[in-house]
């Protein structure tokens, strides 16, 4: 079985965070995510994360999902592969992957065609490296009689310096050779760090074969060590994902303001207006139209559905729906086909059914809506006495008159009505009307009467 271990315990200093490094986002998805589903993608059974800096942070985030190892003090990429070691020796016999977490790009098809490479070879480490035209920070690759060695930056001579090919941070190595040499590791070095990189020089000193898996993706080694860094892997990120749905049949009129984080799915003749970010697992249906202004989280839409203007987060949007603009739904909305929810709408952990209309300045909290419904402007669901929630029932072809407040827990029955204005305090048969309102009184000249009165007290206050 082949294991991987990220290395996840660096503070990241010049990113000037309270966040570990590598929870920093790209396309609003954390780097260490990136590797991690990379790895997963590669068919690596098994996945180890050594954290250190923020470690709290780094468990809160993997909830468990990975195996983790802490490494108490920052002394170097070799020493915090050293703090995995019960790991690699619960399963030594195969080959293990180890990566950068701050290096997102390191992509599954690159993974596993270095496997490949590494086992067909036969060596104790292979290093995934990538030419490149500003090799500045990096690794260099210096290839020897006996194999490769990796010079870091602060050690390089002028003219290993002048190398283009880097070491991507990422390796396979025969777990076996990993483990007997990590004790060989000594801190003489600018840095004064365990070197993981000098692992590679001292496998191919004892006559072990270590070659390097040049990637034709020079992306795959982007790291980021700032915010400038950082911006730049989401300024090419962003592209690359647009560039995916163009070839998918989604249409962009511009790029600006477009953010799609890569797990976002859409489905062909969608279009994407301005100003629209989807992020985490959204999946968007075909033929729809999202944007502008429009910020979906975690959101499914059906197919041809329009969101203009809308906010959402953790909700369900069936087929030809039209939700906006200014909108909100939050966790647990669930519109249904054909349904229609307009203009300062907030809809929160509610279903509203087929076909049903909520046009206007409208909160449905914690209720349950039949189809057909017609919801007048200005309705309440009144969901939260202070201490509680409770759910309103509304069923099939009722009609909320304008203004009405719903006061939970109650049960609208078929096609029942209630009058605009009305405070529903008691469940509804099927079929009735609901009007709760005082006589209406008129009192005739009231108005003249004031007006006059108020005009003599202005003459008499500027003396005439
Ligand atoms: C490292 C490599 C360099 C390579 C580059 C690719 C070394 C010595 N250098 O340099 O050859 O070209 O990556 O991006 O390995 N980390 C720990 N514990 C530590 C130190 C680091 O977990 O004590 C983690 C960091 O969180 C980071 C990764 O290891 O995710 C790499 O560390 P970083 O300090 O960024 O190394 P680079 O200088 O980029
Ligand atoms: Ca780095």
């Amino acid at each position: 079985m082949d294991n991987a271990v990220i290395l996840a315990g660096g503070a990241g200093k010049r990113m000037n965070s309270e966040k570990p490094k590598v929870l920093l986002e790209v396309l609003g998805k954390p780097m260490l995510s990136w590797v991690t589903d990379a790895c997963e993608d590669a068919g690596i059974e098994r996945i180890c994360v050594v954290k250190g800096h923020a470690a709290d942070q780094i468990d809160k985030y993997l909830d468990g999902k990975f195996e983790t190892v802490y490494q108490p003090e920052r002394l170097g990429t070799g020493h915090a592969v050293m703090c995995a070691r019960e790991f690699l020796e619960a399963n030594i016999e195969g080959n293990t992957f180890i990566a950068c977490g701050d290096a997102p790009f390191t992509d599954f098809k690159t993974i596993h065609a270095a496997l490949e490479f590494h086992k067909l070879s036969d060596c104790a480490v292979t290093v995934i490296t990538a030419e490149v035209s500003n090799p500045y920070g990096y690794g260099r690759i210096v290839h020897t009689q006996s194999g490769i060695a990796i010079v870091e930056e602060k050690d390089c001579t002028e003219e290993q310096r002048r190398i283009s090919e880097i070491s991507s941070g990422c390796y396979w190595f025969r777990t076996k050779d990993l483990l007997s040499v990590l004790p060989k590791l000594d801190r003489n070095n600018a840095q004064n760090e365990y070197y993981l990189t000098d692992t590679v020089r001292i496998l191919s000193a004892e006559g072990k074969k270590t070659a390097a898996f040049k990637t034709d993706n020079p992306d795959a080694v982007l790291g980021a060590n700032d915010r400038r860094g950082l911006l730049r892997l989401n300024d090419i990120a962003r592209i690359r994902v647009i560039e995916k749905h163009l070839s998918n049949g989604i249409e962009f009129i511009t790029t600006d303001g477009i953010v799609i984080s890569p797990d976002v799915t859409i489905k062909g003749g969608t279009r994407i207006l301005p100003g629209t970010i989807l992020s985490g697992k959204t999946e968007i249906g075909a033929g729809c139209v999202i944007g502008p202004n429009t910020r979906l989280e975690n959101t499914v839409v059906g197919d041809g559905s329009i969101m203009d203007n809308v906010v959402a987060n953790g909700a369900y949007v069936g087929n030809h729906v039209k939700v906006g603009p200014f909108v909100q739904l939050r966790p647990a909305a669930r519109i249904c086909d054909f349904a229609s929810v307009g203009d300062f709408v907030e809809i929160k952990n509610s279903v509203i059914g087929e076909g049903t209309a909520v046009a206007h300045l409208t909160y449905v909290g914690d209720s349950d809506i039949g189809k057909n419904v017609n919801f007048g402007c200005g309705t309440v669901t009144v969901n939260y006495d202070g201490t509680n929630k409770a759910k309103c029932v509304v069923k099939d072809n009722a009609f909320i008159g304008c203004n009405t407040n719903l006061i939970a827990p109650v049960t609208i029955g078929e096609a029942a009505y209630t009058a605009a204005g009305s405070t529903v305090t008691k469940d509804i048969p099927d079929g009735a009307l609901a009007i709760e309102r005082s006589d209406l009184h008129i009192i005739n000249g009231y108005a003249v009467k004031k007006l006059t009165r108020h005009l003599e007290k202005g003459k008499k206050l500027i003396g005439k």
